[in-house]
């Protein structure tokens, strides 16, 4: 069996610097932000895996579908030797793939979360002893730095992660994306699409309480790293549908007027009542608009493959173009107001 390898791209003290960096920024700007990669510590992930089993959640039943449907002619169309996965969390999705590709040598999973990373890793060496797993600790927003694999690639993007940026996030993204792709290289992108307004609500404010849970979680990593005491039973999970963006908006909103203190930033912040801390966005595609953005970072649109009642799209694209000029970092692009 080949020994699982995984490969930290930042320091620890990166990491918490970084943290201390967004908290700063996010909790001084107005309206009050916080980025989404810090809800990803060990039970942010844990909480996720539930997420992706609550009957409200859809993305995650539509995206196998397509996939189990189709994977033949995914790998068909790649003939990837190296599958490259960012934002791969508990790769269970990901099995479809690594079952349908022949050639396939390595096995490069991206995460933030290192914990995720091990746990999916040991379960993929030992149920696949030939597979080479290579698991990277890394920021896909920051600039990639992939190991020497045997080509062709298949970088694969799930989740309709891609939705969690802003727009010039994720024209930054792809275009770093592109830089690091080869002729011969394919990406296959998951994106959520465009639907009802009750639909996408139900998704993202589940019964149970989940998706509470999970968005209460980054209040709950910036206490134990920065010393912060924030009380997460003050904040409301609050979940809107904004029509003109077509994303979806998740915020805590405070219950009352209150301070937080964060020592390690050597700040107070004031919450008014009913004031929100926006936490994550999670955009809405359609076919159309994956095309045009997947064509001004360089991309051609090869493969649209939707879900059953088109719920979900999985595209596939390949390098159409030299990239162009490199592009600024999308953690260099700073908006308090999205
Ligand atoms: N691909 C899986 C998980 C999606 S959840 C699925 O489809 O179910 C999003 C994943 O991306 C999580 O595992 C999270 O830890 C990771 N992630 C979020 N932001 C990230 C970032 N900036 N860099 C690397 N990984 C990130
Ligand atoms: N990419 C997933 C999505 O946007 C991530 C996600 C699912 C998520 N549920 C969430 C992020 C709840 C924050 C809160 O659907």
């Amino acid at each position: 069996m080949s020994p699982f390898r995984l490969t930290r791209t930042l320091p620890e003290d990166a990491t918490e610097a970084a943290l201390r960096a967004d908290v700063l920024h996010g909790l001084t700007c107005s309206p009050k932000t916080l980025p989404p990669k810090w809800f990803y510590d060990a039970h942010g992930s844990e909480l996720f895996d539930k997420i992706t089993e609550l009957p409200e959640y859809y993305p995650t039943r539509a995206e196998r579908e397509i996939l189990a449907a189709r994977a033949n002619e995914i790998a068909q169309a790649t003939d990837a030797r190296t599958l490259i996965e960012l934002g791969s969390g508990s790769s269970e999705k990901t099995r479809l793939l690594l079952d349908a590709l022949p050639a396939l040598h390595t096995y490069v999973p991206v995460d933030v979360s290192e914990s995720a990373l091990t746990q999916a890793g040991h379960a993929l060496i030992a149920e696949r002893p030939e597979l080479d797993v290579h698991a990277l600790v890394a920021d896909f927003t920051a600039p990639l730095l992939l190991p020497r694999t045997p080509g062709p690639r298949l970088v694969a993007f799930l989740g309709s992660t891609i939705g969690n940026l802003l727009p010039a996030e994720r024209a930054a993204f792809l275009a770093s994306l592109r830089a690091v792709m080869a002729p011969g290289d394919t990406l296959l992108l998951g994106t959520d699409l465009v639907k009802d307004e009750s639909v996408l609500v139900a998704a993202y404010d589940d019964a149970a309480g989940v998706t509470a849970e999970f968005n209460k979680n980054v209040l709950t990593v910036v206490n134990r790293e920065l010393g912060a005491d924030f009380g997460p039973e003050a904040f409301t999970h609050v979940v809107r549908w904004d029509a003109e963006h077509e994303w979806i908006e998740m915020r805590l909103r405070s219950r009352t007027e209150q301070t937080v203190k964060i020592p390690a930033l050597d700040l107070a912040v004031d919450f008014a009542d009913g004031e929100d801390l926006r936490t994550e966005i999670s955009a809405k595609f359609r076919e159309d608009g994956v095309r045009y953005e997947l064509a001004a970072a360089g991309f051609d649109l090869t493969r649209w493959f939707n879900s059953p009642g088109q719920l979900y799209g999985l595209a596939l694209a390949t390098p159409a173009r030299p990239p162009s000029a490199p592009f600024p970092a999308a953690d260099r692009i700073t908006a308090c107001v999205r």
